[in-house]
């Protein structure tokens, strides 16, 4: 057998190797050229008939060749075999119901606000804001409510010093609206308030109000009421059962309070409303004359009623919420459900 028989058998051998795709290839391989009848073993085995030089020779390399071949089946069974195990573990199941990815949302409180501003809005009225840290004038003198006055008790007030505090409600707002805008005007002002009081199920020292305001020749209480009745409307979606009581407040003059029938309980008594069946939501009321002069306008000339929303009432009406702690708990159990 001539050397270059060996030698292009071998690159012959290699290229089949490397093109071999799966095991059972490799194996034929192997089997036709070192195998019992294979070509390299035959080879081998008619050595014994060569002449002495030239069997050592031949021999020698093709020794080494068979060698050399071995080894390369080896390498590429191994290489086979990785990627067959790797075609295995790879395996997914397309038709296995997909993984849902965690998709934020926002606050039930802004989500409220975001609809009530859409609600009043769609009537005309602008909306506006007004800075958490007032001081007295806008908060309370402005507001028709004089120093030593017994109505500043009506706010347990957060006082910062220098005359400064935090808002106790969205009421300064209206002030500093009118001293820039001429009427008619209407306007909502939705922010945060805060008071220094004992919380429970409906309190908390941190709320969240909405500021309404209308200002013009002539804006009466029945106007006033149609306009919140149609906001209740529109924030729950169906008829709710609302009342308009007496009340006080040092701005408004007559002033209301503003209930609604409780939907947590249907009106028949529960923690959120106290067992009394109904939950106020809102104080409201005309604007009394001297809020008008400390803005600048002349009470003769304008009409104009207000109201000032909880709007964490109005959000656990909406979504039979029995606790108002739980907006600003961050628990996230309960923020998921929105
Ligand atoms: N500012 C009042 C409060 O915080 C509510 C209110 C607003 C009442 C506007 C009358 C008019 O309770």
């Amino acid at each position: 057998m001539e050397e270059i028989d060996i030698k292009s058998l071998k690159i012959q051998l290699q290229k089949e190797i490397e093109n071999s795709g799966d095991l059972k290839e490799l194996n034929d391989i192997f089997n036709r050229y070192l195998g019992k009848k294979g070509e390299l073993t035959l080879i081998l085995r008619s050595l014994k008939d060569l002449p002495e030089k030239e069997r050592r020779e031949t021999g020698k390399s093709a020794n080494q060749a068979k060698q050399e071949i071995e080894k390369a089946i080896d390498e590429k069974r191994q290489q086979l075999q990785t990627t067959n195990h790797k075609l295995q573990t790879d395996w997914f199941d397309i038709t296995a119901p997909g993984e849902k990815p965690v998709v934020g949302h926002l606050h039930p409180l802004t989500q409220s606000k975001r609809k009530v501003e859409e609600i009043f809005q769609t009537m005309g009225f602008s909306v506006v804001e007004g800075p958490e840290m007032e001081n007295e004038w806008y908060n309370f003198d402005a507001l028709n409510i004089p120093k030593d006055h017994p109505a500043r008790d009506l706010w347990d007030t957060f006082y910062l010093g220098n005359g400064l505090l935090l808002r106790t409600h969205t009421s300064p707002s209206q002030v500093r609206f009118m001293e820039k805008n001429n009427p008619p005007l209407r306007i909502i002002v939705p922010g945060t308030c805060y008071r220094h009081e004992a919380t429970d199920a409906s309190h908390e020292s941190q709320l969240y109000q909405v500021e309404g305001l209308m200002v013009d020749k002539e804006v009466s209480a029945a106007n006033f009421k149609a306009i919140l009745g149609e906001f209740f409307r529109k924030f729950f979606n169906k008829n709710v059962k609302f009342r308009i009581r007496p009340d006080f407040f040092p701005f408004t003059e007559p002033s209301f309070d503003i209930s609604i029938s409780c939907i947590v309980c249907n009106g028949k008594g529960c923690s959120v409303c106290k067992e009394g069946g109904w939950l106020e939501v809102a104080g409201a009321g005309m604007v009394h004359p001297n809020v008008f002069k400390n803005a600048g306008l002349n009470p003769k000339d304008w009409q104009g009623w207000a109201f000032g929303i909880g709007l964490e009432r109005l959000t656990m009406l909406k979504y039979k919420i029995n606790d108002i702690r739980l907006f600003r708990s961050g628990d996230l159990r309960f923020l998921q459900q929105f």
